[in-house]
């Protein structure tokens, strides 16, 4: 065909108009195939496309949607449970929602558990700040049909399904039985705790008494609060060493309190008193490793967040779960870390 035309072409058998004409219909119908081919792309890419913005819509809507509640939105551990239990969420395509108080409070914790269940949510995880204010609440959650696990902190009376964190009693107890192994002679203890009504504070600090009962030589002098905030654990630990100059031994029982406690002892110059606490912040471990701090407890965040949701995927899907998942703690020291 390419010969015949050649052939024609310049062997000078077609006028000046025929080949004008030749050359133009040529010329055409390349255009015309060109055409076709970058049509029928153009049909497949917006096939393709509708293809998955269906996929995506009807996945967004089939996924279940769980929320979390923390105690503090932007909190070191609270990020760690985060985590968890983003990562959870991604492998088993949950759709998590995050949500707590800008600074730790019982009546926006209640507030935001409140509209969770007004929200309709398929599974709601939280922290049981306060369980005899927070019961009544998780109990019309599961009677409208919506599932709750209670973390890091129990609600134990309510209708929550399960809890995934730490025994709180249990490490209250193992921590002063550690400092009892530690310190040999009668002590005056101070203690720096969370926020005040809070369970697992309270569990913890019932586990320090409990330890410290058969010892009438080791007498706790004095509570005080820090709303789980370091400035304000170190404001109360400064107040504490004022009003009892004879404490020997000074205890926080949430993450930030032992850094507060050492502000406040380097603050009134006690490098007589030995400090204890909760919790494995960086901050925390530096001042374990420098001598400051003597020992802490240390907890699993991130497993409790992952395990959470973990827990919730397989409840939703109408398999049994365990009701009680507690994970580890250990009290490390400087021994520990080397
Ligand atoms: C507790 C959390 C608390 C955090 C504050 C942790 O030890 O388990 O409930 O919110 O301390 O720092």
């Amino acid at each position: 065909m390419l010969r015949w035309m050649f052939f024609y072409f310049f062997e000078g058998r077609l006028t000046m108009k025929q080949k004008t004409l030749l050359f133009t219909s040529i010329l055409l119908a390349f255009a015309l195939i060109g055409l076709v081919v970058v049509f029928g792309n153009t049909v497949n890419e917006i096939h393709t496309l509708s293809k998955s913005i269906h996929q995506q819509g009807s996945s967004s809507i089939d996924r279940k949607h769980f929320i979390l509640i923390v105690e503090e939105y932007d909190h070191a551990y609270w990020k760690r449970v985060a985590n968890g239990a983003m990562d959870s969420a991604k492998n088993n395509n949950i759709s998590l929602e995050i949500v707590g108080p800008f600074r730790s409070n019982i009546s926006e914790h209640k507030i935001l558990l409140e509209k969770a269940v007004a929200s309709k949510v398929d599974g709601i995880i939280i922290q049981g700040l306060d369980d005899a204010e927070e019961t009544p609440i998780i109990n019309k959650a599961v009677e409208k049909g919506i599932p709750v696990i209670t973390i890091d902190t129990d609600a134990a009376q309510s209708n929550r399904f399960a809890y995934v964190g730490t025994d709180n009693f249990r490490s209250g107890y193992l921590l002063g039985r550690y400092i009892l192994e530690q310190t040999k002679s009668s002590e005056k203890i101070g203690i720096i705790s969370g926020v005040k009504g809070a369970t697992n504070q309270r569990e913890r600090v019932g586990g320090l008494v409990s330890a410290f009962k058969n010892r009438l030589d080791f007498e706790i002098v004095d509570m005080g609060y820090s709303d789980i905030s370091r400035l304000k654990a170190a404001q109360e630990a400064v107040k504490m060493l004022r009003e009892h100059s004879n404490i020997t031994i000074m205890i926080g029982t949430s993450g930030l309190d032992v850094m507060g406690i050492y502000d406040a002892v380097k603050h009134q110059k006690r490098n007589d008193v030995s400090i204890y606490g909760y919790d494995d912040m960086p901050e925390t471990i530096e001042l374990i490793q420098g001598g400051y701090v003597k020992a802490t407890v240390v907890q699993k965040p991130y497993t409790m967040g992952l395990k959470a949701v973990d827990l919730m995927v397989d409840y939703t899907n109408g398999h049994k779960t365990l009701s009680t998942l507690h994970t580890d703690t250990k009290i490390i020291s400087k021994e520990d870390l080397k």
